[in-house]
């Protein structure tokens, strides 16, 4: 894990938030590498959930929304951990987690902890609205981005021409007031979430099958996407465990440096949040089935990803050590560059002019890296480090031959290939799935 996080710095994938100014804990910023890893995971999870199927569209929903929301939703209630404050040094802790609680005992070495009883703690972070002082609003930034889905579902039935079974998905940042953020970005106090709540007709035989369908499809993303079978496994939560929205739910964990951990949820929600924004809002939020004229208040399967923990299984998932050579096995699909270009001697104008020409073609269609500096082993350490999967060197054959070296990140292997072919190359490499 260790050496994950200090990659991630030294090669601008992931940066403690404000650090200058000493951090904030539970933040973090993305820097080049990272925010392109970043924004490839989404485009890939949007690609497949809403533009590859007919039966999904996606909205984009405000982060602030009026309070009562919140209410109805139940996370005013119950959107909780229990929390234990240590009596010796006041440090809080959440209560249900085992290995926290017996690392703070250990911290301690002679002296007995006491804990104080467990008390709930709420997660949802507020904020004020409006410009006269006293008469703010209190509102609470989303702790999860499902409401915003939820109270559009009669806006997008009259917008749109799905018909049940349909789902709704959106991708966008959620704020909680995690009591112990930690193992890097894994608990945040602000991250982003994929999501999608797919309607299906109120029936427990529905119900099971499409969650059974998600729970599947979902793990067949995360494989295709290059993270290892053994990697992965399904876990039932215990009905004690399930959130409050929760009939039915199953977390697909990663085996991490930390343990097995949740990368994201599968969760049968029933029809608790449709029913309760319609008792809390007065407005209709049934479906009126246009053909069979039934009338009933959908149930929901929801998919909930965790954007920044996707990046960080797939980074320590991806993350080798060969001899000397460190390298990311990114799928070419996340990797933040597709291929990098240098030109064999950076003070041959001949072979910058040749391999700026080449960047400059490929670049319109693939994000692609430039590198000059040190020699060419150098460069290539540096890209592996970084996860581009094809290196591409412009020398003296080039410029007589009209070919290139390009060379291969997993197997280091290099052969020549035609400047003209580079593009289908790429594209080759790039499709499928
Ligand atoms: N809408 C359902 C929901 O939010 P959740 O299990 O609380 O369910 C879903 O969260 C996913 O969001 C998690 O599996 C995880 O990937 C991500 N997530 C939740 N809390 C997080 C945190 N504090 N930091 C980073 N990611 C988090």
């Amino acid at each position: 894990m260790e050496k994950v996080v200090s990659l991630c710095k030294r090669r601008g994938f992931i940066f403690p938030g404000s650090e200058i100014y000493g951090g904030l804990t539970g933040t973090w910023d993305y820097g080049p590498a990272g925010a392109l890893l970043k924004k490839n995971i989404k485009d890939e999870w949007w690609r497949a959930i809403v533009e590859k199927r007919d039966d999904m569209v996606g909205v984009d929903a405000a982060i602030m929304m009026n309070p009562k929301a919140w209410e109805a939703s139940g996370h005013v209630e119950a959107f909780t951990d229990p929390l234990v404050e240590c009596k010796l040094c006041h440090s809080r802790i959440r209560a249900d987690k085992p290995e926290e609680i017996e690392t703070h005992e250990k911290s301690h070495k002679k002296e007995k902890v006491v804990w104080t009883e467990p008390r709930k703690f709420n997660l949802l972070v507020k904020a004020y609205l409006g410009v006269v002082e006293g008469e703010q609003l209190e509102i609470f930034l989303r702790g999860e981005i499902t409401n915003g889905v939820h109270v559009n579902f009669k806006n997008v039935l009259s917008s749109t021409r799905v018909r049940i079974p349909f789902g709704i998905a959106q991708i966008g940042k959620a704020f909680r007031n995690e009591i112990t953020p930690g193992n890097f970005t894994f608990r945040s106090r602000e991250f982003e979430q994929m999501e999608t709540q797919f309607y299906i007709k109120p029936d427990e035989k529905e119900g099971k099958k499409w969650f059974e369908y998600w729970k599947k499809e979902r793990m067949e993303w995360y494989l295709k996407l290059g993270v290892k079978k053994e990697n992965l496994r399904f876990k039932d939560h215990a009905p004690d465990e399930r959130a409050h929205y929760a009939k039915a739910a199953t977390d697909i964990e990663y085996q991490s440096p930390f343990g097995w951990a949740e990368f994201m949820g599968i969760h049968h929600r029933g029809d608790w949040d449709l029913s309760r924004h319609e008792k809390f809002s007065g407005v209709d939020m049934k479906y009126h089935d246009p053909d069979t004229k039934e009338v009933y208040t959908p149930w929901d399967i929801e998919t909930s990803a965790g954007v920044d923990r996707s990046l960080l299984f797939f980074l320590i998932d991806a993350y080798a050590k060969e001899g000397e050579r460190v390298v990311l096995k990114l799928h070419p699909k996340l990797a933040p560059y597709k291929a990098a270009v240098f030109p064999l001697l950076a003070n041959k104008p001949q072979l910058v002019e040749l391999a700026r020409k080449i960047y400059g073609d490929l670049r319109k269609n693939f994000m692609v890296a430039w590198d000059e500096r040190g020699n060419i082993g150098k460069r290539y350490y540096a890209q592996d480090e970084i996860g581009t999967p094809y290196c591409i060197t412009v020398d003296f054959d080039s410029l007589e031959k009209g070919d290139v070296t390009v060379r291969d990140r997993d197997t280091a292997k290099q052969e020549r290939i035609a400047i003209k072919e580079l593009e289908d190359f790429l594209k080759k490499k790039l499709s499928g799935s």
